[in-house]
């Protein structure tokens, strides 16, 4: 009798403890500022006691009437509105609210942050976020998304209390440039892909989207004066699919997609290797002026534009050109990697030639490792993705190199010999090996001062979708994403395996099909 009353009392005690601890983890809410699970991890938090609640009617305060800070407000509140049901309205001047306001305040003259850095302070009575513009606002916003309960990713209403612990962070990167690339060329993807690309990138604050627009197996974007290259040359793509191309009016609606999210669009255009779809869409590219036939098969190395001939430059001027006109961004990338059938003493003032082309036209050149052979102008950019000593030679020779080393940040590398998407031709890349690395001492000779940032491709021979697209960059983008931006100091694998482990409530939310590493103890 006696034990029967002991053991109820203890099952109802039990019971009781399990419906509190449910209803803490629907608050989900770190306990203390300093706690919180964010990727990139910031440079500085301090937390202070109480939180705040983000209440129905709530307000964003703007400064004045901007039309750059009412697009980023919208933004927030198309982020808040969703899951809340609250209707947050945006205001432009007038009295700050007493509570229950997000104040946005941009022109915050502040150097420390820079371009791109924020200032965020929680109060029980508001949320204050300051930066010197609205590129830094709009950073610090995917910084209060996280700090939010995960369900604010959801799309439909939820029942939720919207608290964020008190205090301050300061946060600002450490690389100018932060980035990823998605080969469009291997295989098609369409504008709603990219958006949604873009998007999973800016949730992380990268800021740059190379697309890899052109290769053997396809030409992927509208040039006005020369029709065939699209006509004939995105017909095809690895595997002998349809493939596809992006008007002007669609790709020009892809940078403003990116730009409304502080992410600029790098276009490649990849030569003189890597062109057979080109020299099967214009004849006079080629030695006998035939056209050689489409291809979808992944080999590499086995295409050559005519250096030559007069006729390639006045092509690659139209093609450089055009795509200059699209491109509100600094730079033109033109590729230059695994030219094998071309001959050195030809590659080299090719890729100078190229690069006069790219200045002419206004822009700035970027081009994978190789292309240090050349004679580089200071403001080129190289991309080091394969051989040390052409990084090392670009730095000798004034360039600032992008850190891309395939054998840590290749996305399309296998996780394990038993993930099946994805290549393994530098080695697996589990999400530990992928993160265990600094941009500043991978390779002798090149510091911090050498370094324009970090970037992680996705090439596309084997993935053909968006959800084939998303297991190989998920979980590993969010990495690269934090090498980017938060100091080497602030960084080990043991704190960001439990700040990713905690990402996966907002990764199924946000339907990112991820793969479940066993490196990592997902919540
Ligand atoms: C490359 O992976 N060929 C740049």
């Amino acid at each position: 009798m006696m034990k029967t009353s002991i053991l109820r009392f203890i099952l109802v005690l039990n019971t009781l403890f399990l419906a509190f601890n449910l209803i803490g983890a629907h608050s989900s809410m770190a306990s203390d500022l300093t706690k919180a699970a964010l990727i990139p991890k910031p440079v500085s938090i301090v937390a202070s006691a109480g939180h705040f609640e983000l209440k129905a009617n709530a307000v964003i305060r703007i400064e004045e009437k901007s039309t750059e800070m009412q697009k980023v407000a919208g933004y927030l509140s198309g982020i808040l509105n969703p899951a809340t049901g609250f209707n947050v309205q945006v205001q432009a001047g007038g009295d700050v609210p007493s509570s229950n306001c997000i104040l946005l305040v941009s022109g915050a003259k502040n150097d420390q942050l820079g371009q791109e850095g924020y200032e965020l302070t929680i109060t029980k009575e508001q949320i204050k976020l300051e930066a010197n513009n609205p590129e830094g606002i709009f950073r610090g916003i995917q910084t209060i998304r996280q700090l939010l309960p995960a369900r604010i990713e959801s799309r439909e209403l939820q029942q939720v209390s919207w608290k964020i612990p008190a205090g301050t962070i300061v946060d600002y990167p450490a690389y100018s440039y932060r980035g990823s690339m998605l080969d469009v060329a291997r295989h098609f993807f369409g504008p709603n892909d990219v958006k949604r690309f873009i998007d999973l990138m800016a949730a992380y604050k990268m800021n740059i989207l190379h697309m890899h627009l052109a290769d053997d197996q396809g030409w992927r974007i509208e040039i006005k004066s020369w029709p065939a290259l699209t006509e004939i040359g995105s017909t095809t793509q690895v595997g002998g699919g349809k493939g596809g191309f992006y008007t002007q009016e669609v790709y020009k609606d892809l940078v403003q997609y990116a730009a409304d999210r502080y992410i600029t669009i790098v276009p490649e255009i990849d030569m003189p290797g890597h062109t057979n779809a080109a020299l099967a869409s214009v004849p006079e590219l080629n030695p006998d002026n035939q056209p050689t036939k489409l291809y979808s098969g992944t080999n590499v190395g086995f295409s050559t534009l005519q250096t030559n001939k007069e006729f390639t430059y006045k092509f690659l001027n139209d093609v450089i050109r055009e795509l200059a006109a699209m491109t509100p961004g600094p730079w033109i990338h033109v590729g230059g990697d695994e030219s094998h059938v071309t001959k050195k003493e030809d590659y080299i003032p090719f890729v100078e030639k190229v690069q006069e082309i790219v200045l002419a036209n206004g822009k700035l050149m970027i081009g994978w490792d190789e292309t240090t052979l050349s004679a580089l102008k200071p403001s080129t950019v190289a991309q080091y993705w394969s051989k040390a000593e052409n990084a090392t030679r670009g730095v000798s020779k004034g360039v600032k190199i992008i850190m891309s080393p395939a054998a840590k940040a290749y996305l399309d590398m296998k996780y394990n010999p038993k993930t099946k998407l994805g290549l393994h031709w530098a080695g697996y890349i589990e999400v530990d090996t992928g993160y265990k690395w600094d941009p500043a001492q991978l390779v002798p000779g090149i510091t911090k001062e050498n370094v324009l940032g970090v970037e992680c491709p996705l090439w596309s021979e084997t993935v053909t979708n968006i959800s084939e697209i998303e297991f190989l960059v998920f979980p590993r983008l969010p990495g690269y994403a934090e090498i980017g931006w938060t100091p080497v100091t602030e960084r080990t694998w043991e704190t960001y395996k439990i700040r990713l482990g905690n990402q996966a409530e907002r990764f199924k939310i946000m339907h990112i099909n991820y793969y479940p590493s066993q490196k990592v103890s997902w919540k």
